[in-house]
């Protein structure tokens, strides 16, 4: 399954979802290799990463799965899904779509994940707040409605990045 367990009391595998563009990639290259990349390709096909965390003295391997956001790209499911205990689903605070979508992506976890996953709701771009089309307010009520974690973050300057992850992986853990 990909898992080296040399050393690891827990293993988790993690997904990341969302429209294409708001972030998830860089998120993800923020977390594990505290980089960020402006000319961002849109993701193709399915990757994934892994990171070691310590998690009060036990030691967590999360693989962390990224996908494309396009449609048309979407050649996920069943196998993205499976076996993920946790999934960060993203919606970018400058664009109102991508957090109309968010009923979509909750449906689409709702089909093809467990039924127990952990959600954290993640509203990126935290750093272009000045232009934003999304209120931390409506987002809060959304995430209470659907019982999902919620947080901001910003990939660019790093705000909030590990507590998203390690958020979502405590709640796992
Ligand atoms: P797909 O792979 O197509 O699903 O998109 P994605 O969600 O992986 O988006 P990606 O990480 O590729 O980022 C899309 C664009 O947004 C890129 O130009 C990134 O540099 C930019 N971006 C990502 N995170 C942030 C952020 O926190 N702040 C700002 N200002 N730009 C960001
Ligand atoms: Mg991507």
């Amino acid at each position: 399954d990909g898992f080296d367990r040399e050393g690891i009391d827990y293993m988790f595998k993690v997904v990341m979802i969302g429209d294409s563009g708001v972030g998830k990639s860089q998120l993800l290259n923020r977390f594990v290799r505290n980089d960020f990349h402006m000319k961002s390709k849109a993701t193709i096909g399915v990757e994934f990463l892994t990171k070691t965390v310590l998690m009060d003295h036990k030691l967590v391997k999360a693989q962390i799965w990224d996908t494309a956001g396009q449609e048309r790209y979407q050649a996920i499911t069943t196998a993205y899904y499976r076996g993920a205990t946790g999934a960060l689903l993203a919606y970018d605070i400058t664009n109102r779509h991508s957090f109309n979508h968010i009923e979509k992506w909750l449906d689409e976890l709702h089909h093809h994940a467990d039924k127990n996953i952990v959600v954290m709701l993640v509203g990126n771009k935290s750093d272009l707040s000045s232009i934003r089309q999304v209120s931390i307010e409506e987002a809060e009520d959304l995430a209470k409605q659907k019982g999902l974690f919620f947080i901001e973050t910003s990939a660019l300057d790093s705000n909030n990045v590990e507590p998203a992850f390690l958020g979502l992986l405590s709640q796992i853990y």
